[in-house]
C-alpha cells in the first residue's frame, strides 16, 4: 500500500516506517526533521502548514498521523502552542486528506484522554476528563476524526497508550524514564524516583505498539466508515522502583537512588484494559520487561560507545 505517516521521524514513526517498508509497503514522511534513516522519503514541512500538506498528504491510501507535541508536563506550561501543533495540525492534516481523498487515519491517542482514572484498569468507554492539556489535546484529536468520519465517511482508528519504551528512544529532552534510567547509571548519576517509587505504570514495548498498528490497518480496511478506539496495555503494570531494578540487572550495575516529592495529580496505578483489542484487533503484548529492558539497555550502550 501507499502510506504517508506524520511524524515518522520520531521514535514510534522510525520503528513504524522501518516495519511498513520490510512489508513492501510504499512509505512518505513528513516531518519537521529528517528521518534518522538515509532511505526513507522524508518531506519537511509543518503539519501545521494546510497548503503543504494538502500538496504533499495525496497518493496515498491511508495516513499513519504520529506527528506533534508530547510531553504532558510542558502542555500546562503551553497549551496554546500544543492546542496550535496537535489540534490545528490536525484539521491540517484531516484537510488534506479530504481534499485528496485519502479516507483512512491511523491515530497515536493516548491514554492521557482519560485523566484521574475512576476504575483500573481503564476501558475504552470509561469516562474522559483529561488532566493536561496534552490528553486534551489528544480527545479533541480523536474528536476531529470521529468529525470526519461522521461527515466525510473516513475510517479511523485511535490507539490509546502509556508509556512506550525500546530501542532508539531520543527524546529531547529526554523526560521517559526508561531512556533517563539507563543514562543516569550508564553515567552514576542519581537515579530520581517521584514519591515512594510505588507508583504502577503500563510499560509497552515499541514491538508491540508497531503490532498493533499493523492490525489497526487490517481492521479499518475491513470495517471501513467507522470511528474505531482502542486500549494498547500490557495488562501487567510495573512500579518505577521495578524498572530502576530491571535496568540496574540488565547493566549489571547498582542505581543510586533519590526519592523526591511526590508529583501532584500523579495516579499510584495506572494501566489499561486490553480486552477490546484482543478480541476485535486479534492483539496482543508480546514483549517481556525483562526482555524488552535487556533490548533497550544493549542498545544504548552500544550507541554511547560508537
Ligand atoms: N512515546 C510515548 O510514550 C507515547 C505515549 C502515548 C502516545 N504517544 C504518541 O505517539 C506519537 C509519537 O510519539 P513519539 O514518542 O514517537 O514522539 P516523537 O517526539 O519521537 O515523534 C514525534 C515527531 O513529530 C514531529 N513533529 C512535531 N511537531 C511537528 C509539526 N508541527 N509538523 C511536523 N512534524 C512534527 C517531531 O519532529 C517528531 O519527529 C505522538 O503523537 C505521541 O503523542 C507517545
Amino acid at each position: 500500500m501507499r502510506i504517508i505517516v506524520t511524524g515518522g521521524s520520531g521514535f514510534l514513526g522510525t520503528h513504524m516506517i522501518r516495519a511498513l517498508k520490510n512489508e513492501g509497503h510504499e512509505v512518505k514522511n513528513i516531518d519537521l526533521r529528517p528521518s534518522r534513516d538515509n532511505d526513507v522519503n522524508t518531506i519537511i514541512a509543518d503539519i501545521r502548514n494546510t497548503d503543504l500538506m494538502k500538496q504533499h498528504i495525496k497518493d496515498a491510501e491511508v495516513v499513519f498521523h504520529f506527528a506533534g507535541l508530547i510531553e504532558a508536563g510542558e502542555s500546562v506550561k503551553f497549551p496554546q502552542k500544543y492546542v496550535d501543533t496537535n489540534i490545528s495540525g490536525t484539521i491540517s492534516v484531516l484537510e488534506a486528506m479530504r481534499v485528496n481523498n485519502i479516507k483512512t487515519i491511523i491515530f497515536s491517542s493516548s491514554a492521557a484522554v482519560y485523566g484521574e482514572p475512576l476504575n483500573i484498569p481503564i476501558k475504552e468507554d470509561d469516562r474522559t476528563i483529561p488532566i493536561n492539556p496534552y490528553g486534551m489535546n489528544k480527545l479533541a484529536m480523536e474528536g476531529l476524526i470521529s468529525s470526519y468520519v461522521e461527515a466525510h465517511k473516513f475510517t479511523g482508528v485511535a490507539l490509546r497508550y502509556f508509556n512506550l519504551y525500546g530501542p532508539e528512544e531520543h527524546h529531547m529532552p529526554e523526560s521517559h524514564a526508561m531512556p533517563r534510567f539507563i543514562k543516569q547509571i550508564f553515567n552514576n548519576q542519581e537515579v530520581t524516583v517521584y514519591g515512594n517509587g510505588e507508583h504502577k505504570r503500563d510499560y509497552i514495548h515499541i514491538r508491540d505498539i508497531v503490532s498493533a498498528h499493523f492490525k489497526a490497518l487490517d481492521y479499518a480496511i475491513k470495517n471501513p466508515e467507522k470511528y474505531h478506539y482502542f486500549n494498547l496495555s500490557t495488562e501487567k503494570p510495573s512500579t518505577v522502583l521495578e524498572i530502576a531494578r530491571e535496568v540496574e540487572k540488565a547493566m549489571n550495575k547498582q542505581a543510586k537512588i533519590t526519592y523526591l516529592a511526590e508529583r501532584p495529580g500523579d495516579p499510584l496505578v495506572l494501566y489499561a484494559n486490553a480486552q477490546k483489542a484482543r478480541q476485535y484487533l486479534g492483539w496482543q503484548a508480546q514483549v517481556s520487561l525483562e526482555d524488552g529492558v535487556k533490548e533497550t539497555v544493549d542498545y544504548f550502550l552500544k550507541y554511547w560507545e560508537k
